[in-house]
């Protein structure tokens, strides 16, 4: 199939959701520290994560695949919590959204950060949009969709400590445009679930209890989806009997009028 590396382009479409974040109450509030991420969704899962036992902060988490990531907020947030760092100087002018406004008057995007310090393990982050370069994260730009995308990421998860390109942890925040019909919208949520739920009983790390009831492993799932009672069978059969436990979450950063939530899916128990 085929795919290419993402590249640093801007695109005028971005104007929009600029537009949008630079009137939202919950961003404007967090644009006033120096730290600042590129999509208001990175607020949702910093909240995701702080609240559900900081899933991401574990020392043991050593690889991380962020499907639907552009313009890349949660890979920043994973980024930083498997320790990639950049200064203070990167982060609040090459990464954040102030940054994108002034790569809208440029028109173009071609840096690199400049201090960056090395974290663990391994981040790919998939879109079908370019996203900007981040420290430590490897981005793809594909659709997740189509055939053969699979393999690409676990071949991008790979390394000599990471041979079978296994994942501790997937992430989906990917997300259909809106069509307007409530039908195909949730027949596309549907679909999306579906890929990546087949993607991930290939890729997560099984869970194991050793003889005195130790845990390993036991990869984590997080997975957008828009309420449908479709996606309630979808929980029941294919989430419910695969992980040791399934919360469905409406993290408070979510907008109230939007009907997405969030499955956290802990310690796939690799039975499928
Ligand atoms: C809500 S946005 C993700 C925001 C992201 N988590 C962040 O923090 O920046 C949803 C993304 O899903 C992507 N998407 C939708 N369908 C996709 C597909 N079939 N393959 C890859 N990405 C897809 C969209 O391009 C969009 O960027």
């Amino acid at each position: 199939m085929s795919f290419r590396p993402t590249l640093p382009l801007y695109k005028k479409s971005s104007t929009s959701w600029l537009a949008r974040q630079s009137r939202d109450p919950f961003v404007k509030a967090r644009m006033s520290s120096p730290s600042s991420y590129r999509s208001r969704s990175a607020y949702k899962l910093i909240e995701l994560n702080d609240k559900w036992g900081r899933f991401l902060s574990r020392p043991s988490v050593r690889s991380v695949v962020d499907l639907g990531a552009a313009p890349g907020g949660w890979s920043q947030v994973v980024a930083e919590r498997l320790g990639w760092t950049m200064d203070a100087e990167d982060n609040a002018e090459d990464f954040g959204l102030r940054e994108e406004a002034k790569v809208q008057k440029r028109g173009s995007w071609s840096v690199e950060p400049k201090n960056k310090t090395a974290g663990r393990g391994k981040i790919v982050a998939l879109d079908l949009l370019p996203i900007i370069p981040i420290p430590g994260v490897q981005t793809l730009q594909m659709d997740f969709l189509a055939p053969g995308s699979a393999r690409v990421v676990r071949d991008a998860l790979k390394s000599s400590q990471n041979p079978e390109g296994t994942s501790d942890i997937v992430l989906s925040d990917m997300a259909a445009n809106f069509s307007g019909s409530k039908i195909r919208d949730s027949q596309m949520s549907l679909d999306i679930c579906h890929a990546v739920f087949d993607f991930a009983k290939d890729a997560l790390t099984v869970r194991q209890v050793d003889e005195r009831g130790k845990v390993y492993g036991g990869g984590i799932l997080l997975l957008k989806h828009f309420a449908h009672p479709l996606l309630q069978e979808f929980r029941k059969e294919c989430l419910e009997p695969n992980f040791h436990l399934v919360h469905y979450i409406k993290p408070e950063s979510s907008r109230a009028d939007s009907a997405e939530g969030y499955w956290l899916c802990r310690g796939w128990l690799g039975k499928t």
